[in-house]
């Protein structure tokens, strides 16, 4: 079975392959350059460039899967949630060429698909708990098997990685700022400046709210000015790394299950990913956490979920090009 996976929610063109399990294709282009200069991703900038993009990313992929159009068996693309103008994008090329070549096309949720980005391991199991730790969502589910997915928490405010990219543009670091403050924090202490950590009250016992977080940073750079910046980013870094793993105790404590799933850009962090690894030692949960490339939008993982949908019988989606920009 050749699955094609399309991915423009946002600001990476993803094509990937799914071939008999493996994932022999994935190819990603990003527009960092073009946003940089803005601090952020300026939507109709974001689409053009897919628009610009896709047609050649979809040929290469082809070309190094060694597969010809017809080869293809199942088209899936995001269709939700995301920026309307990229996700269009997507949608349009992936319906017309299921509509060409006639064959089915699955609309996947692009967070259930940076969880599904671990379910080719076939070490998972199920039920499951995921955290989605992203530029645009820090979501914590419920996964009952592969198709089941139920939201348990998510942020009130900021999104994790929003507020790493953020911090970065107050500390004059750069666009995205996740992987600037990852890399100026190993050269810093992270006790020297403590940073809060938003933990909620009971209602809100497995939310998030990081834009406090981001706030401080401010407050800190407005009294003491832009120096000892490895030790703002250490500490800024631990406050981020505390708050999701004492919600994840949590989530684990109230509900009992056999893997633990992270996935979206701020997983690519290694300080994080040590956190989750300290976490669930010892804890009888097995963690599952994608390879950097896999952690980041990418066509491959929307090609996982896709299927898996196939695998669970679920029916394909109607061809009209059609997008839910907000969940
Ligand atoms: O999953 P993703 O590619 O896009 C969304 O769906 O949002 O995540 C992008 C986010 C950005 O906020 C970026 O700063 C963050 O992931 N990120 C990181 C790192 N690499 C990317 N955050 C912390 N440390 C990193 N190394
Ligand atoms: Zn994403």
């Amino acid at each position: 079975m050749t699955i094609l996976g399309i991915e423009t929610s946002c600001d990476e063109t993803g094509i990937g392959l799914l071939k008999n399990g493996k994932i022999p294709v994935n190819l990603i282009a990003t527009q960092e350059e073009i946003h940089s200069g803005y601090g952020g991703i300026v939507p109709e900038l974001a689409s053009r460039a897919h628009l610009e993009r896709i047609d050649e990313l979809f040929t290469k992929a082809l070309e190094r899967g060694g597969i010809k159009p017809a080869d293809i068996d199942y088209i899936g693309v995001t269709n939700h949630p995301g920026l309307k103008g990229s996700l269009m994008v997507g949608v349009s090329f992936a319906c017309a060429l299921a509509y060409a070549l006639d064959i089915p096309v699955y609309k996947v949720n692009h967070l259930y698909s940076h969880l599904a980005a671990n379910f080719m391991d076939p070490g998972v199991e199920f039920p499951a708990l995921g955290l989605v730790i992203s530029g645009g969502h820090t979501t914590f589910f419920y996964i009952e098997n592969p198709v089941e997915f139920r939201v348990m928490g998510k942020t009130l405010d900021d999104a994790c990685g929003e507020t790493f990219d953020k911090a970065g543009r107050i500390l004059g670091l750069g666009f995205p700022g996740g992987p600037h403050i990852e890399k100026a924090a190993a050269e810093g202490d992270e006790k020297k400046i403590k940073f809060p950590v938003a933990l909620l009250d009971a209602e809100h016992c497995l939310d998030f709210s990081f834009s406090g977080l981001k706030t401080a940073v401010l407050y800190h750079v407005r009294k003491h000015g832009l120096k000892n910046i490895p030790d703002i980013c250490a500490g800024f870094q631990k406050a981020a790394g505390d708050t999701l793993v004492e919600k994840t105790g949590r989530c684990m404590e109230r509900y009992k299950v056999k893997s633990f799933l992270l996935g979206g850009g701020v997983t690519r962090n290694r300080y994080i990913r040590e956190r989750f690894r300290r976490l669930l030692d010892g804890k009888g949960v097995k963690l599952f956490m994608p390879d950097a490339k896999l952690c980041l939008d990418n066509g491959a993982m929307i090609a996982a979920m896709t299927y898996f949908l196939v695998k669970y019988g679920v029916k394909p989606s109607s061809k009209k090009i059609e997008v839910i920009p907000t969940q």
